[in-house]
């Protein structure tokens, strides 16, 4: 894989661009709706929802202030445990604020039920939760999201923010790899 287009590992994809952008259109339209009279903070959880942050944002209309957290969840490979560290916290104050956490996928729960907890802990007038993706197959924990791009199968997917050992963010689809790229041939 030392060369040659990204475009080459991928198997299929599940989510093309325009039904992307599609959907963010219409989740900006209804987050607009639903914060008109409130100030709204987005918490992008890096890197993965890098891509979502960006595009979501600039279609909502009303102001925001964005931050950023990065979470690791320890487990194995691609497997989350719920057992989670903060690698990079919020520069802001969370007190009588309306979080809005923006997330690239959920998959088993875990990661972002143990974020909310944190967040929910800290003050804030409300916490919702916006993800471009979701596993409903994966599901371990029940989480409650306001915002759905797209329900997927449980398969390992890569694009649109998502990496396969760091690599594919910058697809701007969403997609699974060829098999022979997991085992490295
Ligand atoms: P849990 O299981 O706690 O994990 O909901 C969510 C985090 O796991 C990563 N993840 C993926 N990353 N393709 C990826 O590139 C996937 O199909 C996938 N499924 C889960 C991701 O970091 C997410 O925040
Ligand atoms: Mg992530």
């Amino acid at each position: 894989m030392a060369n040659g287009s990204l475009e080459n590992d991928i198997e299929h994809v599940l989510i093309p661009t325009d039904e992307l952008n599609g959907r963010l259109d219409e989740i900006a339209r209804e987050i607009d709706r639903d914060y008109a009279d409130k100030d709204v903070l987005v918490v992008g959880v890096l890197k993965g929802a890098i891509m979502v942050v960006a595009d979501l944002t600039r279609r909502m209309t009303i102001p925001v202030t964005m931050d950023w957290m990065a979470v690791s969840s320890y487990g194995s490979g691609t497997k989350s445990s719920g057992v989670v560290r903060i690698l990079k916290d919020l520069d802001s104050d969370l007190h009588g604020r309306h979080v809005l956490v923006i997330e690239d996928i959920i998959d088993s729960g875990l990661t972002l039920s143990w974020l909310v907890a944190n967040l929910r802990s800290r003050g804030p007038e409300s916490v919702e939760i916006a993800t471009m993706l979701r596993k409903p197959d994966a599901a371990k924990v029940d989480v409650d999201v306001r915002y759905v791009g797209f329900d997927i199968p449980n398969e390992f997917v890569v694009g649109y923010g998502l990496d396969y050992d760091e690599k594919y963010r910058n697809l701007p689809y969403v997609g699974t790899l060829k098999a022979e790229v997991y085992s490295g041939r």
